[in-house]
């Protein structure tokens, strides 16, 4: 017999006899006779309660049922008299399938803090909010590649071992098949004509000088993938391998990035609001209060737009003490961020043309010549959840920049290459998939967003 998923038992038209369930125990009560099981299969929120009566378990398999047990139950699904649920089965057949030690398993009925299940993030997803999680995060990459599919982006794989560093700022981790003191110290190139590319390799910081490429040739493209830096930035909102979405567009310039950057953030969480109900009114009610209406701001365009200099104008008539003082040609903070959004504009909020001092090289230069036509999407609680730009199109003015930054332009010629055959004005982002998963729930900190986070001196599971 085929097992029924509890969401499709719980959600069922008409009583199912027989029917079978397999699951972990999430809870057990006994009454004279009778034995109440909680059962969660993962493919939603609620459990299923099963009734067992000690006369129908000749198995003797009732002895073994604790919490965090792998049990089947075969028996019928019923009208369930009892309040908060419309089905319950009543158990003809129970088969433990693995037992969990109650004096040892880590999950207890009350309530855990995120600090201790990190620790065990191999059960994690057995409680609530992070089952919850790895559904939300799972409905969130469908509703972003549904988004590009509907607008005609082709997706891209771009590589994970690359001989470049798209941001410049030297946050690549290195990739060797070197013995310890061959390769030298980190970052460094001693020994890499003997190593295995004979060349310095590292993970990518991103995929966009690819993305570029692609989408010189198919228009509209997106990347969708593993990222890695090696900043050493113990924040909640770092994390040393995480997963970024990022669209480039052919002939497109920065205010066709900021809408689609806009519409983007607007439709998939308009998209989850709507598939993932019962998830996300967890997080509502248990870990972030105003959730909703937060959700409901980022979901009402349009979102506030400004240039950095207003930005930095705004920040500094604040009046606000901020612990990073305001200045322009700095760079943003998160401190500066939030106080945009959550203040002043009390909704998303899209800075551009930001000074071309603190910018990648690769963001076009604008006529001021001060200025690089760049855009950060910030939002409430998060600050910076989207970075993009317009790309340097132009082959003498990127070689110029790319000079600036003491980069070697050889090494990059297949990049600067793309500006000689048909170059034309071209523009896309990044989006941070943690960062918005972090949005969507109200989670603070990005270690609990990603089933098994790396973040400096951690490398558990
Ligand atoms: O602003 P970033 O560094 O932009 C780029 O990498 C560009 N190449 C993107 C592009 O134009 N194609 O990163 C983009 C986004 C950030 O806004 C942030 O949401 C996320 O990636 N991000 C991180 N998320 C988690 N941990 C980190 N260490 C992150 N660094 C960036
Ligand atoms: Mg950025």
């Amino acid at each position: 017999m085929q097992r029924t998923r509890v969401i499709h038992a719980l959600n069922a038209k008409t009583a199912m006899d027989p029917i079978l369930v397999k699951g972990w125990v999430r809870t057990r009560r006994d009454a004279k006779g009778f034995s109440f099981v909680e059962i969660n299969d993962g493919s939603c929120l609620k459990n299923i309660q099963v009734i067992i009566d000690e006369s129908a378990d000749q198995s003797g398999s009732l002895s073994g049922i604790h919490t965090g047990a792998a049990v089947a139950v075969a028996g019928a699904l019923v009208a369930s008299p009892g309040k908060g649920q419309k089905w319950e089965i009543h158990a003809t057949r129970l088969t433990l399938l693995g037992g969990a030690d109650p004096s040892t398993y880590p999950l207890q009925k009350k309530r855990h803090s995120d600090e201790f299940l990190r620790t065990i993030a191999h059960l994690r997803p057995r409680t609530n909010k992070y089952g919850a999680l790895y559904r939300i995060r799972s409905e969130s990459a469908l509703a972003i590649h549904r988004f590009f599919r509907e607008r005609g982006f082709v997706h891209v794989h771009t590589p994970i071992i690359t001989g470049s560093d798209c941001e410049g700022a030297g946050e690549l981790f290195r990739v060797t098949t070197l013995p310890g003191e061959a390769a030298g110290p980190a970052g460094q190139a001693c020994s890499a004509e003997t190593d295995f590319f004979g060349r310095p390799a590292g993970l990518a910081v991103s995929g966009q000088l690819e993305a570029e490429l692609a989408a010189c040739a198919l228009g509209d493209v997106y990347t969708f993938g593993p990222t890695f830096r090696a900043e050493n930035s113990n924040t909640p909102r770092h994390a040393a391998e995480f997963w970024m979405i990022e669209p480039e567009m052919a002939f497109a310039d920065l205010n066709d990035d900021m809408d689609l950057a806009e519409s983007l953030i607007k439709s998939i969480t308009a998209d989850l609001m709507d598939t993932c109900q019962d998830d996300l009114d967890l997080f509502a009610r248990y870990v972030d209060k105003s959730l909703m209406a937060t959700l409901d701001t980022i979901v009402n365009p349009p979102y506030a737009r400004l240039p950095y200099a207003d930005a930095v104008d705004l920040l500094s008539r604040s009046g606000r003490p901020f612990e990073f003082p305001v200045a322009y040609g700095m760079d943003l903070q998160t401190e500066h961020e939030r106080y945009l959004c959550e203040e002043k504009f009390k909704k998303p909020v899209i800075v551009f043309d930001y000074p071309k001092e603190i910018k990648p090289f690769y963001m076009r230069v604008n006529n001021d010549d001060r200025t690089v036509a760049a855009m950060d999407l910030l939002v409430p609680r998060i600050g910076e959840l989207i970075g993009g730009s317009q790309r340097e199109e132009r082959y003498e003015v990127l070689i110029s920049r790319m000079r600036d930054h003491g980069m070697n332009t050889d090494e990059y010629w297949w990049y600067t290459d793309i500006r000689r055959f048909g170059s034309v004005p071209h523009a896309g982002f990044g989006l941070g998939f943690e960062r918005f998963l972090m949005m969507i729930t109200g989670v603070t900190n990005i270690r609990d967003v990603i089933p098994f986070p790396r973040t400096p001196r951690h490398l558990a599971f």
